[in-house]
């Protein structure tokens, strides 16, 4: 799967959104996240967003491979103010944005 790490917190440029053929980038409060059953790994993302804050999983730079299991927990944890988590919505659009983020999203201090 692709990965949503932290350079997007408080950008949330949506260039990235555009270019999903699957529409499986979903939005939080602060960042948005990709399903990692949904995607089916096109990389069409990747060069679009303009903060590089898109990695093929294996290719995470170290100090963002948290990012890996954070953008799973987004959708198979359950989120503050949630009941039930997300799990597999089918597609981004229908489901609008979430209006929450796990816990590690919610901690990062502010963007400059
Ligand atoms: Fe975020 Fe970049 Fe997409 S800032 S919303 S990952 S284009
Ligand atoms: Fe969509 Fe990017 Fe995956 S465009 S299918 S989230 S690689």
């Amino acid at each position: 799967t692709y990965v949503i790490a932290q350079p997007c917190v408080d950008v949330l440029d949506r260039a990235c959104v555009e270019e999903c053929p699957v529409d499986c980038i979903y939005e939080g409060a602060r960042m948005l996240y990709i399903h990692p059953d949904e995607c089916v790994d096109c990389g069409a993302c990747e060069p679009v967003c303009p903060v590089e804050a898109i990695y093929y999983e294996d290719d995470l730079p170290t100090e963002h491979t948290p990012y890996l299991q954070d953008n799973a927990d987004f959708f198979f944890d359950t989120l503050p103010g949630r009941d039930e988590p997300l799990g597999s919505p089918g597609g981004a659009a229908a489901l609008g944005p979430v209006g929450v983020d796990t816990p590690l999203v919610a901690a990062q201090p502010p963007a400059p």
